[in-house]
């Protein structure tokens, strides 16, 4: 999952790539967001892709830098959101080294923390870590490993989708383990970083940050199977969202 990946999905984005703030159906991160807001502040949108979440954060920051790798997303968030005038847009890979970042008081990164590469993820944590001010807050939201778990066993005892089944690509076992073994699990066939909320917790606190609070962003079985059984309700399917503020 490098720039080419994210820059070939970049004119189809709405429909291969989930919409988390849509099917955010309790509205939990937009909530989040209100109580990190400051009308004096910067937050950079980190990740932001063709920049979903830019008008919540213009109208509740002073300033919006939107990161992303891809410089065809940051045109499309640029042409859509051409009317917010409080918009900076910077093409940067926070998997690089020593990227030029303003430091700022607040950062959301919603589903960008998702490379394969264990050095790429790192050097991104450490990239982040040095863009938010002390004291600053952070709201991350990473695929959650647990859930894909609990939907993978479903599949397995109830294959609600058999149809659908036949067009997965078979990637070769002893790959697929060693993916696993990391928490790396194929999405769409793209190998894509799942974590569990401890595992993020720790890497958190590693890079500075003291996490206040964890959540699941649940959303509704169809986003996982075309046809969920009728009894499958509870638990539902859902992705870590973590809370946190850099150490002083
Ligand atoms: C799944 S999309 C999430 C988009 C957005 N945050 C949202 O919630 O709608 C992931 C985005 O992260 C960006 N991305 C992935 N790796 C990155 C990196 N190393 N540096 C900057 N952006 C990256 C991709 O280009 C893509 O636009």
């Amino acid at each position: 999952m490098n720039r080419s990946y994210w820059e070939k999905i970049a004119p189809e984005y709405n429909s291969e790539i989930f919409d988390v703030l849509f099917n955010d159906k309790r509205s939990i991160i937009q909530k989040e967001i209100q109580l990190i807001a400051g009308k004096n502040n910067t937050v950079l949108d980190i990740g932001c892709a063709i920049g979903k979440w830019l008008p919540l954060l213009s109208s509740s920051f002073k300033k919006v830098i939107a990161i992303d790798i891809s410089k065809e997303n940051l045109q499309i968030a640029k042409t859509i959101h051409s009317e917010l005038s409080n918009i900076s847009y910077e093409r940067i890979d926070m998997s690089g080294v020593n990227p030029k970042i303003k430091v700022s008081e607040a950062a959301i990164c919603i589903n960008a923390l998702l490379t394969d590469s264990e050095k790429k993820r790192t050097q991104f944590l450490t990239n982040l870590s040095k863009c938010v001010k002390k004291k600053g807050k952070l709201i991350m939201v990473v695929p959650s490993l647990e859930s894909s778990s609990l939907t993978s066993i479903i599949r397995q005892k109830w294959n609600p989708d058999k149809d659908a089944h036949k067009s997965i690509i078979k990637k070769k076992s002893s790959l697929q383990v060693k993916n696993m073994l990391q928490g790396n699990i194929a999405i769409d066939n793209v190998f894509t970083k799942h974590f569990l909320k401890e595992e993020l917790e720790i890497l958190l606190d590693q890079h500075g940050f003291n996490v206040t609070k964890v959540e699941k962003i649940e959303y509704n079985w169809n986003t996982e199977f075309s046809k969920p059984p009728s009894w499958l309700k509870f638990p539902k399917p859902w992705d870590w969202m973590l809370v946190a503020t850099k150490c002083a």
